[in-house]
């Protein structure tokens, strides 16, 4: 290949040496500021998922990329068998953030945060209830990752189907039902975990009390209180934390996507009292906390309080739901924040719509089969949210014409 490959070449060369787990789009992105991004053809593209919830504060941050780079040429790795001066700042800023008194485990995704939040709610289970105590709860329409563990507690069957037998001790009952949930919790059971929003199952909200009628049953049944926070955490719903609109405390909760901007790392945070039950050797990852991706955390947890991001996906999030709205061919809006997801009318396919909306150069994807989910960078201008609404809103049109008036 001379110079930059082409679109072709580079899906042949996919083809033939990844392997093909991705339904990829059409398109290679080469570039990326704020909220657009640049294919190799120079077309400009604007972001409105944000790498699924990952790069809150917007492609190549100055601040976030100042960091890594200096990192880079300083000190990238030394493993956990040694102290890193940078793990422990991050650990500070996300227990301040999630009110005090807990400590955190880093790792290096979603799923590797919920398996360290699984492996630690069983290792408290044992000691505070005994062998038999390791069950989790989950929510139907859940995900919590690809790992075994973490597809076995993701309430999504037709995703586990392929890879029976996933480990035992994980059960799912339906989401936002109190009662099927009490129905469940005998005394196998360690855990709780939920999204407040869920992410993959098509953005849907806790609804008001659930949260904390779920913490009322855990304390009662003496199960620990997961809260997945993995694509709500770092200010993506209008709270630092999503279960922060609720009155809830939960006693773990887990994050990755945002705490990076970008660069992989996950942690799980967890009371002290909780914490403590795991013990040197329980639990480990060679790369977790690394100063490469704890420098990036850092400077990324800087700018996010400097910026105020929750107030700012607060703001921009209601901009947004009222923008869509006002779209004739959008039903409803959900969400909390900067998480939302745009239910279509009836007859539109919410997979070609995206399609040719990433045509028309904005990106957003099909969270389920009838709803668009529109994940902006929390520093988004309202320019920028006019403009995605405006190209939005005219490929609709198009759609809604095309099809022969199928919209109602
Ligand atoms: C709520 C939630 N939990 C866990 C995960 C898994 O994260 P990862 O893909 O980084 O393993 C995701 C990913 O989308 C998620 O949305």
């Amino acid at each position: 290949m001379n110079g930059a490959p082409t679109l072709d070449e580079i899906v042949a060369l996919d083809a033939a040496n990844v392997m093909q787990t991705y339904g990829r789009a059409q398109v290679a992105f080469v570039r990326g500021e704020g909220t657009i991004l640049y294919d190799a053809a120079g077309t400009r593209y604007l972001d409105f998922l944000s790498g699924l919830a990952v790069t809150s504060l917007g492609h190549a941050h100055p601040v976030v990329a100042d960091a890594i780079a200096e990192q880079a040429r300083t000190l990238l790795h030394v493993s956990n068998l040694y102290y890193n001066a940078l793990q422990p700042q991050v650990a500070e800023k996300l227990n301040a953030l999630l009110g005090g008194d807990g400590r955190v485990f880093f790792c290096n995704s979603g799923a590797e945060a919920n398996e360290c939040a699984i492996k630690l709610a069983r290792r408290y289970g044992q000691t505070h209830g005994g062998p038999e105590r390791f069950h989790v709860l989950s929510a139907y329409g859940s995900f919590h990752g690809r790992t075994l563990t973490t597809l076995a507690a993701t309430g999504q069957p037709q995703k586990q189907e392929t890879f029976q037998p996933l480990p035992e001790g994980f059960r799912q009952v339906l989401f936002a039902d109190v009662d099927a949930l009490a129905a469940a919790m005998d005394e196998r059971v360690c855990a709780v975990m939920l999204e407040p929003v869920q992410g993959e199952g098509g953005v849907q909200p806790s609804p008001p009390g659930y949260l904390e009628a779920v913490r009322a049953l855990c304390d009662e049944r003496e199960a620990l209180l997961i809260m997945d926070e993995v694509q709500t955490g770092l200010g993506r719903t209008g709270a630092w934390f999503g279960f922060q609109h609720s009155d809830v405390r939960p006693d773990v909760v887990t994050m990755a996507k945002a705490l990076g901007n970008g660069v992989p790392i996950g942690a799980c945070w967890a009371r002290a009292d909780v914490a403590t039950a795991f013990r040197p050797g329980d639990h480990a990852t060679t790369f977790g906390g690394q100063p490469l991706a704890a420098s990036a955390a850092l400077a990324t947890l800087q700018v996010m309080e400097a910026e105020d991001v929750p107030a700012r996906a607060a703001a921009a999030g209601a901009r947004l739901t009222e923008a869509l709205l006002a779209v004739p061919e959008v039903v409803a809006v959900r969400g909390a924040g900067l998480l939302i997801a745009a239910e279509l009318a009836p007859g539109l396919d919410a997979k070609v719509v995206a399609d040719e909306c990433l045509a028309c150069g904005l990106v957003l994807n099909a969270v389920t089969p009838t709803a668009l989910r529109l994940a902006p960078p929390l520093l988004v201008t309202d320019a920028e949210i006019a403009e995605a609404v405006a190209v939005l809103a005219g490929v609709l049109a198009a759609a809604g014409g095309a099809e022969g008036g199928a919209v109602q």
